[in-house]
């Protein structure tokens, strides 16, 4: 069995700041790296940034730095950012460094040597002020969307890929494995955009100094998509590490939002072919965050919602929650403060928080904090035990295929069936009779038992609540498979627990009410 797991998330621009759609796909990323070495798999998860191309030579001018220390601060924003939403990073990789450098310049090699770059003429709308060829989305009526300028038909001399070579191949590929592109509905749209046609790809810029040199010819630089979409193997040791590229790559799954797919899942695989590297297992798109009245979050609306503003008001792990458990990863959902404060009060305040604090603290009362010892099964533990059942496999597999969400409801309904045991034994009576002192102590065990099992299974969603929780019941870190931990009785008695503050306190707004549970 292979128990490597290499996943990717893509490497930022460091054009802008993080905002909460990068946060939502780099949690979604984080969770399943998480689960996976939870799996007990040996896993690579990859982030970084894609610092080189003109946006950033122009964003650095613009703010009177040097490119290179521009994106430095960029790339310390981004890791603390990272570091607060709690992303369990392997490596962070930066496309300006040494190690990336010589990997592309490799690369390039193999695919130059493999006659599949040549020189041609490159022809589009150029910009002479910004002195650059326009994309599509640069050009509005015929004027450059940067600075207004008219924009003129212009040609010169490049290089370019021969992907056209690789578009049956990618074909059979795609048809072959269905799983290579995920999800179905985003492999039918690429499928189609493929068998349209696939024209070579310019790699090739001499209008742009922010870039790697093209080794045959260094007066250019090499087109940023080619030299950033290398990053994947560059730090898995491609042409450096023989066995630590043959231990990770493929990659098991690369993580792309929507807009980005079409270079995963043309350019990224044809130039593997090309250097005649395997493809990666899978390439899942994502859908978006769009803002709160379900539009496209932009700096000139000013609806751009700020992670670290949400971290600040309700914690990271609330803002995780938020993000795996309301918004399907496959398709765009809306950022909404209201919601999040429903999930935060109900679903992590009442449920979660409740179910810790009500064991604890009974747990004190009743047993002076001493987890009691575990007694015989009733037939009130029925709903309980079965609550956990599979429950591992079900999040395997929920989890491996992006749907965060529904695993989240899975993980819930053994909170929920604690909770209900807690109404359904009423240890408050038990406490009563002291004849009943053994059921108390089971119900009790069986109670922390479930608390035990539900802090190692969030832990890859809500890792410093996990964590917390551990806490509290005074474990410290657990040693062994999940498969095993998983299962019931494995809390030893005798342990003392350690009441902290609640979890999730309640969020009043003005639209909620005074009267808590
Ligand atoms: N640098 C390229 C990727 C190169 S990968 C070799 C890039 N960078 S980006 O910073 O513009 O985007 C990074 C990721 O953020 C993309 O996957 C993009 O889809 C994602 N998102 C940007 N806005 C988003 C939302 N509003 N919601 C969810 N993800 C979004 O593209």
């Amino acid at each position: 069995m292979n128990d490597t797991f290499y996943i990717t998330t893509p490497l930022y621009y460091p054009s802008a700041r993080p905002h909460i759609g990068s946060a939502f796909e780099i949690v979604g990323i984080d969770a399943v790296a998480r689960f996976n070495r939870l799996m007990g798999r040996d896993v690579l998860l990859l982030t970084g940034m894609d610092e080189h191309g003109e946006k950033i030579q122009r964003k650095a001018e613009q703010q009177g730095a040097s490119p290179q220390q521009f994106v430095d601060d960029m790339a310390a924003l981004y890791k603390k950012m990272w570091a607060s939403l709690g992303i369990s990073y392997d490596d962070f990789i930066r496309t300006t460094e040494p190690r990336h450098i010589e990997c592309v310049t490799a690369f390039f090699e193999r695919v130059y040597n493999n006659g599949d770059i040549y020189k041609g003429t490159y022809e589009g709308w150029y910009c002479v002020r910004c002195e650059n060829f326009l994309t599509q989305a640069q050009l509005v009526d015929e004027r450059c969307g940067d600075c207004g300028d008219k924009a003129s038909r212009s040609s010169e001399e490049a290089y370019f890929f021969k992907m056209s070579k690789y578009r049956q191949r990618l074909l059979d590929h795609i048809q072959q494995h269905p799983e290579f592109i995920q999800p179905d509905f985003r492999r039918n749209e690429m499928l189609s955009f493929i068998q349209g046609g696939l024209d070579d790809v310019c790699i090739s810029r001499s209008t742009i100094h922010w870039g790697i040199p093209l080794p045959v010819e260094p007066s250019q630089v090499i087109y940023v998509w080619f030299d950033a979409l290398i990053n994947y193997i560059t730090a898995c040791g491609f042409a450096k590490d023989d066995d630590k590229f043959a231990k990770y790559w493929p990659a098991d799954v690369h993580v792309v939002g929507k807009d980005i797919l079409r270079f995963h899942t043309t350019i990224w695989p044809t130039m593997l072919m090309s250097a005649g590297l395997p493809l990666p297992g899978q390439v899942f798109g994502h859908g978006w965050v769009l803002a709160e009245e379900g539009e496209k979050m932009s700096k000139s609306v000013g609806n751009v919602i700020d992670p670290d503003d949400l971290i600040d008001a309700y914690g990271p792990d609330a803002v995780r929650y938020f993000l795996l458990r309301e918004i399907s990863y496959a398709v765009d959902g809306s950022f909404s403060t209201q919601k999040l404060i429903n999930r935060i009060n109900n679903d992590l305040g009442n449920d979660l928080g409740n179910l810790l604090h009500r064991t604890l603290s009974m747990i004190e009362k009743y047993f002076d904090g001493v987890i009691p010892g575990p007694g015989a099964k009733t037939a009130d533990e029925e709903m309980l035990f079965a609550a956990a059942q599979g429950l591992v496999d079900q999040l395997d597999d929920l989890v491996g295929t992006f749907q965060f969400n529904r695993a989240l409801e899975a993980l819930w309904r053994l909170v929920s069936e604690a909770n209900k045991y807690v109404e359904l034994c009423k240890p408050w009576a038990l406490a009563k009779d002291p004849s009943l002192r053994e059921r108390l102590s089971a119900v009790m065990y069986n109670l922390a038992d479930a608390v035990r099992i539900t802090s190692l299974l969030i832990e890859p969603f809500l890792p410093f609540t996990a964590r917390k929780m551990l806490d509290q019941l005074g474990l410290e870190k657990q040693e062994g498979g999940i498969r095993e931990l998983a299962q019931w009785g494995k809390l030893s008695p005798g342990g003392k627990v350690r009441k902290g503050a609640p979890l999730f306190p309640r969020v009043e707004t003005e639209s909620s009410s005074s009267s808590d549970v």
